[in-house]
């Protein structure tokens, strides 16, 4: 049964068409397999060549010049938000309604000590601007949903990088005081409140703060996506630890000793973890998802990983090896 925005002028007589943006990342691939089984038809975009797939055709491009958007029942972007935002702000594209990924990041870098991370909230920042202000000037309808730390597909960055270098070292060392609070959301969490958002109509999307959003219901809601379960770092990090083939050892650290050992281990390539990443060990980053259930009917899962969730998907484990 085809999810389909209400507003959709092709709703009666064809299959409705999605544009894709961010389709080959860890959360694209997940939403498009949803978008395929309710029914849509997909343009879907990579940098790369991709694998011909029935009912996605492949479009190479790059954003921020990812080329025409007219023709769409919707726009949803599982990329880059800053350069996603540029081009929609400056492509034509009607009403189709819009669903992008941004990041709780934008929370919680603004003060960060490294300037990068500083600069990343400021840009997820005015991404969110100037896509709010792009949708709400057309009419269009729409929601911008912020995970926080993403796992499940052996893709992201923080825990299956965790896992890789257990697996390698035989173990991780954390500090005593890694008792950050964490929220870990999983893929088809996010792929599934997508979809939601999706299907919402406009006039259904009363709650979620207001990135910029009309009377009727235009414009577009933001809606934090944490993962279903809250627990200090050192517990996530040992739950990951557990579940590898053979499992993993967790070392813990004084403090000041972890600090000086990471540091040189970071000078000898080990680990590329910034001073910021490891202070941010220690503290809890902690959302609301209360917009998301409501409106969305989010339930993410507790957090219960698996070894194969900290394991790259065979596309990618095939180009590791691969002769360059
Ligand atoms: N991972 C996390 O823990 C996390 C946490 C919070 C928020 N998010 C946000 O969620 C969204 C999706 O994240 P993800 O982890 O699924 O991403 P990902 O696995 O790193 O994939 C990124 C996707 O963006 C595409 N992309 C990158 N640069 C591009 C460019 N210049 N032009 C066009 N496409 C480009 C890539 O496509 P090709 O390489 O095939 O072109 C790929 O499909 C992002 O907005 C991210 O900031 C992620």
């Amino acid at each position: 049964m085809p999810v389909l925005p209400s507003s959709s002028p092709t709703a009666a007589t064809s299959p409705p068409h999605a544009l894709l943006f961010g389709a080959s990342g860890q959360i694209g691939r997940r939403v498009l397999v949803r978008l395929l089984a309710a029914g849509w038809r997909v343009t879907a975009l990579s940098r790369q060549p991709q694998p011909e797939q029935p009912g996605v055709v492949w479009r190479q491009a790059g954003l921020p010049d990812a080329g025409p958007g007219e023709g769409f029942d919707a726009i949803l972007s599982c990329g880059p938000l800053d350069l996603f935002s540029q081009w929609y702000a400056a492509t034509p594209i009607g009403q189709a309604r819009v669903v992008a990924f941004g990041s709780t990041s934008v929370h919680v870098k603004g003060d960060s000590s490294d300037p990068h991370e500083r600069d990343l909230a400021r840009r997820l920042r005015e991404a969110e601007a100037r896509l709010a202000q792009a949708a709400a000037a057309r009419g269009a309808a729409g929601a911008l949903l912020r995970p926080t730390l993403v796992y499940g597909a052996g893709m992201d960055r923080n825990l299956s990088r965790i896992a890789a270098l257990a697996r390698r070292w035989h173990g991780f060392v954390l500090p005593h005081d890694a008792r950050g609070l964490r929220q870990p959301v999983h893929v088809d969490d996010l792929a599934d409140a997508a979809l939601a958002a999706l299907a919402m109509s406009g006039a259904e999307t009363p709650v979620g703060a207001a990135a910029a959003a009309g009377p009727d219901g235009t414009g577009l809601r933001a809606y934090d996506l944490p993962g279903g379960e809250t627990l200090g770092y050192r517990e996530m990090v040992a739950r990951v630890l557990a579940v590898q083939r053979p499992p993993s050892r967790l070392w813990r650290l004084p403090g000041p000793l972890f600090d000086l050992a990471a540091a040189l281990a970071r000078m000898l390539g080990v680990h590329d973890a910034g001073a910021a990443v490891l202070a941010r060990m220690r503290q809890d980053l902690v959302f609301d998802d209360a917009a998301a259930r409501r409106a969305l009917g989010y339930a993410p899962r507790p957090f219960r990983p698996d070894s194969a969730m900290f394991e790259p998907p065979l596309q990618e484990r095939a180009a590791a090896v691969a002769p360059q």
